[in-house]
């Protein structure tokens, strides 16, 4: 019901999103950040394995969608309105390089130069508690590894997948 609500505006679960979905390996108690959570779908599952999740999406239908289905959510661009510290940041961003012109196209647009990506790469690393990890899903779309943020972080790929005309990969990152 509520899905059905949301539909529109909210981005559904998708490939990218069953894919870092399988990826998702917090422990009880430990505090979890979905970045751009959409549909909760990722929020859901860090919950259900037992960690204390805070949802934050830019968009405020996925606010709404996420907190129906029960998630703690922010709005926030980023880590505008984000406090506290994290043992995990999952991050399934809007990947493609294009520059975004409203709330819709911010579900996939990361702006030309990737501006979202970097600009999250450059304030996770504030946020991470110590040991603390980020899953980020990556677009061979997108020229990730040579992003500069990322040197700040050391990093791991844990899936990948081939679609129709891209190679979709999770990353786990952690500060150097
Ligand atoms: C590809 S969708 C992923 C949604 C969901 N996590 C999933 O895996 O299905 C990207 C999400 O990031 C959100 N988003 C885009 N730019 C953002 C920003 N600057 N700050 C917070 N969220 C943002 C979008 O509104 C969208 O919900």
């Amino acid at each position: 019901m509520e899905q059905k609500r949301f539909r529109n505006v909210v981005y559904p679960p998708s490939e990218d999103s069953f894919l870092i979905e399988s990826c998702i390996d917090c422990h009880v108690g430990e505090r979890v950040l979905d970045m751009g959570t959409g549909s909760g779908i990722l929020a859901k599952k860090a919950a259900s394995l037992g960690g204390k999740v805070t949802a934050v999406d830019i968009n405020p239908e996925a606010v709404a969608a996420a907190k129906a289905i029960g998630i703690e959510a922010i709005q926030s661009d980023l880590f505008e309105n984000v406090s506290g510290m994290f043992n995990l940041i999952i991050f399934n961003p809007p990947y493609l390089p294009e520059n975004p012109s409203d709330m819709e196209s911010m579900q996939w647009a990361s702006g030309a130069t990737n501006a979202t990506i970097r600009r999250f790469l450059s304030g996770a690393k504030e946020h991470l508690l110590p040991k603390g990890r980020i899953l980020i899903l990556v677009s061979s779309l997108t020229d990730f590894e040579k992003l500069p943020e990322l040197k700040a972080y050391g990093k791991k790929k844990v899936a990948g997948e081939k679609l129709f005309f891209e190679k979709l990969d999770v990353w786990e990152l952690k500060v150097i």
